[in-house]
């Protein structure tokens, strides 16, 4: 079982330590390998997915990643920030699928925006399809036209790309509550007409579960005005993006919430949904439970050992029952820790 490690950037470095902490708690004589990733890859080598790092991730079995980026590499040219890293790892990987779970803990309740009987209870998975779309679509970029700027991006999707993500989220659907949402904008694009087309094709082969479709507007709308008449989602990568930060802000604690990138083969990326937050990166004081989360997932998903998942999945959930909180979702009358202090917590619970 060999894991790639990719630290990152901003508190990258802090929240992956803790989740590494918990995986070496287990016992389960994982092989552990770092590589650079991101802006740090930048400084160091000038790209931000380096051939060694490439390497490295195309060997394990799973990359736990951290986050990239901050606003010292902003100004580089496209291809050296360290978003074409993340972009560039997951289309190397053929990552096409991601899972991003957005769960209500009961004891987070006061730490949504909106009104705690709207999302009590909420437990929806976004399936984002993470290969595709207008973020990897030819041609694109900006050109001279009529003597002014013209920018351009392609939204592509084949048949086969649509069919490998359905499968995947009808399965998904079969082993929770038997309902999916598929999201799209057939009104406007064809794109998302032949996904609509493909989508109901598919689902013949699921019979028991129940699909439904949505425009995407609609989608946003109905996510804050009744997100619980949702299970599953699945959507295309643009429409995905930026859905799962929608849903993930329903539990208030984006510092929460793992995601899963898995290939064919369950081969698989897992990171946090939030991103390198460099303004209170090195601070110690960034939330380490999403990057814990996201360990479990590689447990459950990649290494298929689901009774482990769980071990960490209950011990992050003890740990909050017995009131610890990191900044971003402390309130008042628990207990405010760092980042170490919260790993501490989760393997004395484990
Ligand atoms: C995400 C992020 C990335 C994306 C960025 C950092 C390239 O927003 O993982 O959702 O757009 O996919
Ligand atoms: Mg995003």
């Amino acid at each position: 079982m060999k894991i790639c490690v990719l630290p990152g950037d901003g508190i990258g470095p802090e929240i992956v330590a803790e989740a590494v902490r918990v995986l070496k708690a287990l016992d389960l004589k994982f092989e552990m390998e770092e590589a650079l990733l991101g802006g740090c890859a930048v400084d160091a080598t000038g790209k931000p997915y380096p051939e060694a790092t490439q390497k490295l991730a195309r060997e394990a079995d799973a990359v736990l990643l951290g986050a990239v980026g901050g606003p010292q590499w902003d100004s580089l040219p496209r291809e050296q920030r360290p978003e074409r890293g993340l972009l560039g790892i997951r289309k190397d990987l053929n990552l096409f699928a991601n899972l991003r779970p957005a769960i209500l803990y009961p004891e987070l309740a006061n730490a949504s925006t909106l009104k705690a009987e709207v999302v009590a209870g909420l437990d929806i998975l976004i399936i984002r399809e993470l290969t595709g779309d207008i973020y990897f679509g030819q041609p694109r970029g900006i050109r001279e036209e009529n003597g002014e700027r013209v920018g351009f991006n392609t939204m592509v999707y084949s048949e086969s790309e649509i069919r490998r993500i359905g499968h995947v989220a009808f399965q998904a659907a079969q082993k929770r509550n038997k309902k999916l949402c598929s999201v799209d904008k057939m009104n406007v694009l064809e794109c998302t007409q032949l996904w609509r087309d493909v989508m109901i094709e598919v689902s013949k082969d699921y019979p028991d579960v129940e699909l439904s479709h949505m425009l995407v507007d609609n989608a946003a709308m109905q996510l804050v005005k009744a997100p619980k008449q949702f299970d599953v989602m699945v959507t295309g990568n643009m429409f995905g993006d930026i859905l799962s930060d929608e849903a993930s802000m329903l539990t208030g604690s984006i510092g929460m919430l793992p995601s899963a990138s898995l290939d064919e083969k369950n081969k698989g990326l897992y990171e946090p949904s939030h991103g390198s937050a460099p303004d209170i990166a090195g601070k110690g004081v960034a939330n380490p439970l999403a990057t814990i989360l996201s360990a479990a997932m590689m447990l459950r998903y990649t290494f298929g050992l689901e009774a482990e998942a769980v071990r960490i999945e209950n011990a992050v959930k003890r740990v909050l029952a017995n009131g610890y909180r990191t900044g971003d979702i402390y309130e008042r009358g628990t207990t405010k820790v760092g980042t170490k202090e919260m790993g501490d917590a989760v393997l004395a619970a484990l």
